[in-house]
């Protein structure tokens, strides 16, 4: 594991690194973030009494060790059953329970909001939308209406929690492409930094979309928009070259419309580094032991595992599919191999999500009948949320991790698994439609859809030899302790301070203008900053490469 000293050597961005650069810069400053999913919710027991969960969303992951380094405010949506009888006046209680470090304020909606603003506009039209599963967007006006007026609800909590003219606002994700334009009419002299965290679509899908101009407009209220790749930032770019009259310059990522200027970067999301959650957990024999026993497999049984919120853009019937195939064509493994999917139940009113649940349930059935026998069962199916200390047991217990999205805009699951394995063991199947496929390229990266190559790189995986396991993982577990999520937040907030420090120049007069040359200078191009553009191993290349590495099981 990396160390602190190590770290300072390497100038490699912790969680005290990035404390002290904000207090070095945004000192007194508030920081606030608007995303809709609560990091921490509180719900009523059976007993009546009070439990508090974590919230298992990856941008929580992401952004909640930002929020605690530096003391900020997290707006939100209210989800809990208990969560309205531990706010304070004006709606806030302080966080983590145990250890307060920030302010969580939270934001109620009522049964018609939630329909039209989160189940409608943002998961039926903005989610299919944004990711090519061919699942089609329903756009209905009453939604977006909704979506519209709840935008405006959190920027008025926004605006309430500033505490002052020029706070710095981070809004997050498809719930709010509205907010920045009305954050900044709310609070004129804010710097406002939007991240997307899906996929942006191509312009030629995205125009499908009724409302295409308006959410421009409101993405571009923002200073700087933040998109996972390179390649979502050209497909926002192109958006808005073919839907407003808008000027860009696209070598250096800067959009000037209606008179301001919007700043377009790449910054891949991660996760913490190093892990709470790998440091509290017990040794990895000890997992793979706890795992196997509770699933009554024998702990000679080889085991991979994946986890997924139950989502058609997590290709988890697929995975199931290359679990069958791999029995089919080594059948010395039925008996021997078994998969673990975790599928955290997810928008299960609609019925997108209906239907895929339907599916992945029939498929694991059908594949369990066919090679299951006495107490085995090659797909164990666990539909239930899990806490990250449960999830970290699973991926320490596994043999390998698939990662099967058939589109994601980054994956932190592929992440947190290398975050995880601290023996530096275990093999990572990825798919190549996951923004992390462009920084973990030493996993097997696979395309979901083709399932004879992802069977027979499951195959590969479980014939793998330790030193080759070892040699990959080492090299993801450095790329992942170097573009943490600190990393990730640091590489924002410093463009943003630049930003803020040239807006007071030209405030006080010394520098007339945006003087947006100047700063483009100190903020390098999308593609230079990203580590490991590389694309994902084409399939010959990949097919030679697990070649090399494999050897029968
Ligand atoms: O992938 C983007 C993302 O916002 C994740 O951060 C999150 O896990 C998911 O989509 C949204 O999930 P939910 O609808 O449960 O908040």
């Amino acid at each position: 594991m990396l160390t602190q000293p190590e770290a300072n050597r390497r100038a490699i961005w912790t969680e005290e690194r990035l404390q002290r650069w904000l207090n070095a810069f945004f000192r007194g400053e508030r920081i606030v973030v608007l995303a809709n999913r609560e990091p921490f919710i509180h719900d009523r027991t059976a007993d009546g009494g009070l439990v508090v969960r974590r919230s298992s969303s990856g941008l929580v992951t992401a952004l909640e060790p930002i929020v605690r380094a530096c003391a900020g405010v997290w707006v939100a949506q209210g989800s809990g059953t208990a969560d309205q009888l531990v706010v304070d006046q004006r709606n806030g209680v302080d966080v983590p329970p145990a250890a307060p470090q920030y302010r969580l304020r939270r934001v109620w909606l009522d049964d018609r909001e939630q329909r039209g603003y989160y189940y409608g506009f943002a998961n039926e039209a903005l989610w299919p939308l944004c990711h090519r599963t061919f699942v089609q967007p329903v756009f209905r006006s009453d939604d977006f209406n909704t979506y519209h007026a709840v935008n405006a609800r959190f920027a008025d909590a926004v605006r309430d929690e500033a505490k002052g003219a020029s706070p710095l606002v981070l809004v997050q994700d498809y719930h709010f492409a509205l907010a920045p334009q009305m954050i900044h009419e709310r609070l004129p002299l804010s710097t406002i930094v939007a991240f997307w965290h899906i996929p942006w679509p191509s312009p030629r899908d995205f125009e499908i979309c009724p409302w295409a101009a308006h959410l421009l407009k409101g993405l571009l209220g923002s200073h700087i928009v933040g998109f996972q790749t390179p390649s979502d930032c050209r497909n926002f770019m192109d958006a808005v070259e073919s839907t407003l009259d808008a000027d860009l310059d696209r070598e250096q990522g800067v959009i000037t419309y209606a008179g301001r200027k919007t700043i377009v970067r790449a910054y891949p999301v991660s996760t913490e580094w190093p892990s709470q959650w790998a440091s509290q957990s017990p040794p990895i024999d000890a997992c793979r032991e706890s795992v196997r026993r509770e699933l009554d497999l024998d702990s000679g049984v080889l085991l991979g595992v994946g986890i997924d919120r139950l989502d058609y853009t997590k290709g988890i019937a697929e995975k199931f599919l290359a679990v069958e195939q791999l029995l089919e064509s080594r059948p010395e493994l039925v008996g021997r191999f078994a998969f673990v999917q975790i599928a955290e139940p997810s928008r299960s009113c609609l019925q997108a999500y209906r239907d895929i649940r339907a599916k992945v349930m029939t498929t694991a059935e059908r594949i369990n009948a066919r090679f299951g026998a006495g107490s085995y069962r090659p797909i164990v199916l666990l539909e239930s949320r899990y806490e990250p200390q449960e999830v970290y047991r699973f991926l320490r217990a596994a043999d390998l991790c698939y990662v099967g999205s058939l589109h994601d805009g980054m994956n932190l699951v592929a992440k947190e698994f290398v975050s995880a394995r601290d023996d530096e063991r275990g093999v990572l199947i990825l798919s190549r439609f996951t923004g992390a496929a462009r920084q973990l390229i030493e996993a097997l990266i696979v395309n979901p859809y083709a399932i004879d190559e992802t069977a027979r790189a499951l195959a590969d995986a479980l014939g793998m030899r330790a030193g080759e396991q070892s040699r990959r993982m080492r090299r993801m577990r450095s790329t992942v302790a170097e573009f943490s999520t600190y990393w990730w937040a640091g590489q924002m907030l410093q463009d943003a301070a630049r930003l803020r420090q040239r807006r007071r120049d030209n405030v006080a007069g010394r520098d007339l203008g945006f003087g947006i040359r100047d700063l483009m200078d100190q903020i390098p191009s999308p593609e230079s900053r990203i580590p490991h553009t590389r694309h994902p191993l084409s399939p010959p290349a990949l097919a030679r490469a697990t070649d090399r590495a494999a050897r029968p099981a």
